[in-house]
């Protein structure tokens, strides 16, 4: 079977779980192509070395830069926070490697503009990683939104909800900082709503948009009694009208106590309606108008049929898997689309249209107004 030499820049929280997902891939599926765990690269060489051990790489690299001359990488994995996904994105395309990049996909719209042309013109395979599309239950929503069961979509409701920030004595991590970070809740969270409303209900286009930021001054990190200031937002509300004349709000925040990891879309149609919460994932609700009106009411699908999407490579029916599993699959898409040449969706185009959104929520919640796309 051909391999795929894979360099991956990161080696934290997605490093981790992008190394899992290279690890399984081959082990669940078949993809034509399987993937070599090559080069783990980070700045810190203790801790790259450590991480390269437990997560399985060949070696380690402290520049990307060498790492992307290097002619045996086929395929670099952009795992940094967002100040470097461009730099990094580009010089791999230059030098012809496929390139996968973390969410979102710059730090800004004109940086992702970039990034889209680098790997337009070196006509290199490109996918940005929204992982949360490849849960089965939510491509079995995009199946039976597909198919026409729910009818004419009306409402698209996304919510997604995390409470780690909640306490003021959090510090300053790079996710609070603007010039790292891009945006706060919004770029963070709101990004991923914002792939599945596209995905499942599609283009936007126009919004109106608030953006908060609770807590302004928090711990310096290593230095707690020093406060510095949060630039970015905790916490966006949008409203949303689709191009096809569906409406719809997308809210985030990582200032929801007791919400750990709350994805969360509802979808009603003319026919029917159908939710998903990341923290029930193997599950998708389901509403028919259709059904006999004596029993009609929300059904609970348990999404682990060998027919569902991606389930048949794991376990039987009702053995549930994880969010680590979304990974793998998106990692195994990625795979075939090298295979074939073509890159699969969502690339750098839909990362470029998730930005464009971004910064229009931006602008709306700036000028009081709703923005067009
Ligand atoms: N798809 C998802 O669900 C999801 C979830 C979390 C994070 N993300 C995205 O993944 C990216 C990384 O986030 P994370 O949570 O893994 O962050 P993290 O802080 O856990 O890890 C970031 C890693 O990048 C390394 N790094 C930073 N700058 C670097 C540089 N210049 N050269 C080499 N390595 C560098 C750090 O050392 C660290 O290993 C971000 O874009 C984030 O938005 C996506």
């Amino acid at each position: 079977m051909a391999t795929v030499n894979v360099a991956l820049i990161g080696y934290q929280f997605m490093g981790k779980a992008h190394s899992n997902a290279y690890r399984q891939v081959s082990r669940f599926f078949s993809p034509k192509l399987t993937p070599r765990m090559k080069v783990l690269c980070g700045r810190t060489p203790d801790r790259v070395r450590a991480a390269a051990r437990e997560y399985g790489w060949d070696e380690t690299a402290t520049d990307w830069r060498e790492v992307i001359a290097r002619s045996d990488i086929d395929l670099v994995d952009v795992s940094t926070p967002g100040d470097s996904h461009a730099e990094i994105a580009i010089a791999a395309a230059r030098a012809g490697k496929a390139v996968f990049c973390e969410k979102p996909l710059g730090n800004t719209v004109a940086e992702a503009e970039r990034m889209l042309a680098a790997v337009k013109k070196a006509g290199v395979v490109h996918m940005i990683c929204h992982n949360y599309r490849r849960a089965p239950a939510v491509m079995l929503a995009k199946e039976l939104i597909s198919r026409g069961e729910l009818g004419d979509i009306r409402h698209y409701r996304g919510t997604y909800l995390q409470d780690w920030i909640a306490d003021p004595k959090f510090p300053l991590v790079w996710r609070l900082d603007r010039k790292k970070a891009g945006s706060g809740a919004l770029g963070d969270i709101a990004a991923h709503s914002i792939d599945l409303a596209r995905f499942l209900v599609g283009e936007i286009a126009e919004v109106a948009g608030d953006l908060k930021t609770f807590i302004r001054q928090r711990p310096v990190p290593g230095n707690p009694r020093r406060k510095g200031r949060v630039t970015v937002d905790d916490a966006s509300t949008t409203l949303v009208r689709f191009a096809s004349g569906a409406i719809g709000t997308i809210e985030a925040t990582r200032m929801a106590l007791g919400r750990k990891n709350y994805n969360r879309f509802e979808i009603n149609g003319s026919r029917g309606s159908l939710a998903f919460d990341l923290e029930r994932m193997n599950e998708l609700e389901l509403y028919l108008e259709s059904d006999p009106q004596n029993v009609r009411g929300f059904r609970r699908i348990l999404v682990t049929e060998g027919t569902h999407p991606y389930v048949k490579a794991w376990w039987p029916p009702g053995h549930i898997i994880g969010y680590e599993h979304t990974f793998t699959h998106t990692v195994f898409d990625l795979l075939e689309g090298m295979a074939r040449g073509r890159s699969p969706k969502p690339d750098f185009e839909d990362g470029v249209r998730n930005q464009r959104v971004l910064g229009a929520i931006e602008k709306a919640a700036r000028t009081r107004r709703w923005v067009s796309l």
